[in-house]
């Protein structure tokens, strides 16, 4: 069987070697400037060496009271900006394609004394209500995501993610359990799919035409009077008409705890229902640990990426050895990787 994982794949002027990429994960490592630091430089550098096409950052804030933890990484400032192009340098100089996730935590942060939301209503009693975010603290949001899309620019990013799923500040604008507004950011569909929009549309306008713009959605929240699959079919659908390139699918978690079932791919066909409803390629995550579940998900057009998160932490040189598996060829990003991958002579 040919494999269809080890084969390139092209989002407006990049082209990716294979499809599989590092999903973002915070690592919780950073430190209250929101600096890029050595500990995280090579925990990404290790995963650019291990042969993924393209690593996604961790949250990136744009803003101080956006971050999760006092520990997120930041894309706020120009320093900010210009230690993570050291890293974009690098991963580049792999053959490997890095994405900046933009980020807001909304309600979710857990610095709560500045934390903002659609409404005061808490996550969790841990973290308590969040202050409702004011019109003027709306524009704000918006000018930061942009702010944070030309930094991304400046600093060399190959593409650009805005986190609006697992019950962050554009989740929840767009889900009626956090949101109880009545102004027009709150209510109908169109209301509350109106901040995520007009933060796609004002990162698009800075985000160069030839690079791809990538959404994290919120695909459907199971029962909790958060995002219905209609909300997400129709957001996608807006999506598509406002330049973002591929939905990257999330599912669940506007509230504690995942009411759906999980299992090797648990994700994925919200992704194939939001690829087809949309016309857009899709990322998929979750359990993904096997080549040959991810050779069926992209073989069989549910999914065009596979984001791989926890299988990379356990081993970043997965994408090398389920390449062999594959029976493909993967570029090594260290020629004399070879001598260990085999086939196996002596040493020395
Ligand atoms: C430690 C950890 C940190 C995460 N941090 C983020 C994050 O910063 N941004 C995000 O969108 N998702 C985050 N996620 C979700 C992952 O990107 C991914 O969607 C999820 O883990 C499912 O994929 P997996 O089963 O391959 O790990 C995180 C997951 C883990 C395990």
């Amino acid at each position: 069987m040919v494999s269809q994982v080890f084969t390139p794949f092209t989002l407006r002027g990049m082209t990716l070697r294979n499809r599989i990429v590092m999903s973002p994960m915070l690592m919780y490592r950073g430190q209250d400037d929101g600096m890029l630091n050595e500990h995280l430089y090579v925990h990404y550098a290790a995963r650019a060496l291990g042969g993924v096409a393209m690593i996604g950052t961790e949250v990136l804030a744009v803003e101080p009271r956006g971050r999760i933890s006092a520990r997120d990484l930041g894309l706020w400032s120009d320093d900010q900006a210009r230690g993570l192009q050291r890293l974009v340098d690098f991963v580049q100089s792999c053959g490997v394609r890095i994405f900046a996730q933009l980020a807001h935590a909304g309600r979710k942060s857990h610095l709560a004394e500045t934390a903002i939301g659609p409404s005061a209503i808490a996550y969790d009693d841990t973290l308590g209500p969040p202050s409702e975010a004011t019109l003027a603290d709306i524009r704000e949001v918006i000018d930061k995501f942009r702010l944070a899309a030309m930094r991304a620019a400046a600093a060399g990013f190959d593409a650009l993610e805005i986190h609006a799923a697992n019950g962050y500040l554009l989740h929840e604008f767009l889900a009626p359990v956090a949101n109880a507004r009545s102004d027009r950011y709150g209510g109908s569909l169109e209301n509350r799919m109106r901040l995520p929009l007009e933060v796609v549309e004002a990162v698009r306008s800075v985000w160069p035409d030839e690079k791809p713009l990538l959404y994290r959605i919120c695909a459907a929240d199971f029962g909790t009077n958060g995002v219905s699959e209609e909300d997400s079919d129709a957001l996608a659908l807006e999506l598509a008409s406002r330049g973002v390139d591929l939905i990257d699918v999330q599912a669940g978690n506007i509230l504690p705890g995942f009411a759906g079932t999980v299992y090797p791919g648990y994700q994925t066909p919200y992704a194939d229902r939001l690829r087809k409803v949309s016309g857009l390629p899709t990322a998929t995550t979750g359990s993904i640990a096997a080549i040959d579940l991810a050779e069926e998900i992209v073989g069989s057009g549910r999914a065009d990426l596979i984001f791989m998160g926890r299988t990379l932490l356990r081993d970043p040189f997965w994408p090398i050895r389920a390449a062999r598996e594959a029976g493909a060829e993967l570029e090594l990003p260290i020629a004399t990787y070879a001598r260990a991958t085999g086939p196996f002579e002596r040493g020395f």
